[in-house]
């Protein structure tokens, strides 16, 4: 198989991208059409797609957020604004990943680490702190009836039970940072839960705040 080529998000890009997302979630309305575009107009930079022959056959789309704002429980739809993007916060220091998904077809065929490269070139750029997505466990609902969530994660950390998104994200040096209940309650292979995750970008520089003035121009102390 061809290497995909991963690349901005384009409109033209909108209905293949809308069929592969309701082929993948069956079960999830898919976004309209025209919740796409609005994404594209909020943040291009952070949408983008994997082609291989003219063909779309993953997607990873982004946001950034003041993560003070979220570190509280939160929803899909509460960070998303409902899939519109108008959390979007330009001046955060978080990107924060809303989607990513791979044509079935060709998983594990490594386009969702490239996806993913996108991404952490993305953050680099951008001199974000990191990355922070809330993961589908997808595995969970075959283990709900004995285990709890938390524990069903923690067991796929330690490596005795294998999930197909939470591996795939601690193979690409994510952190996982807990569980968030009822974080997408229509997503029922996850039985609505999803796991916190953080990669941190090792060369951010925080931004040089402007020089305190000489204290020869501070104002005379009253005395
Ligand atoms: C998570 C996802 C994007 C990974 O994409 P991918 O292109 O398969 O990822 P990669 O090829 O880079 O990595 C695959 C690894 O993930 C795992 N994996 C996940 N689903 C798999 C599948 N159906 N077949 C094979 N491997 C799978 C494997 O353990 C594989 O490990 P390996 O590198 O040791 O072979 C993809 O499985 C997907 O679209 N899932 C459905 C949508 C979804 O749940 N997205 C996550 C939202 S939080």
């Amino acid at each position: 198989m061809k290497d995909p080529e991963i690349r901005g998000t384009r409109r033209d890009d909108i209905p293949a991208l809308v069929d592969l997302q309701r082929r993948i979630y069956p079960e999830i309305e898919p976004w309209p059409a025209s919740r796409v575009e609005q994404q594209l107009e909020v943040f291009p930079e952070g949408q983008f797609v994997a082609v291989i022959d003219g063909r779309i056959v993953g997607c990873a789309s982004s946001i950034i957020v003041r993560w003070d704002d979220w570190l509280t429980a939160h929803t899909w739809a509460d960070i998303t604004a409902d899939g519109t993007f108008d959390t979007h916060t330009p001046e955060g220091l978080t990107l924060y990943g809303a989607e990513v998904f791979v044509d079935p077809a060709i998983r594990g065929r490594r386009v969702g680490h490239l996806l993913y490269n996108a991404r952490r070139r993305l953050c680099r750029r951008l001199n974000l702190k990191r990355i922070i997505a809330c993961g589908r466990l997808p595995g969970y609902h075959r283990y709900a009836d004995r285990i709890d969530v938390e524990t069903y994660a923690m067991k796929v950390v330690w490596g005795d039970l294998k999930d197909p998104v939470l591996n795939f994200q601690l193979r690409e040096g994510f952190d996982f940072c807990g569980v968030i209940r009822g974080y997408l309650p229509e997503d029922a292979e996850s039985c609505g839960h999803a796991s916190l995750i953080v990669w941190l970008n090792t060369s951010y520089r925080p931004l040089r705040r402007p020089d305190p003035p000489p204290a020869r121009t501070l104002p005379a102390p009253i005395v």
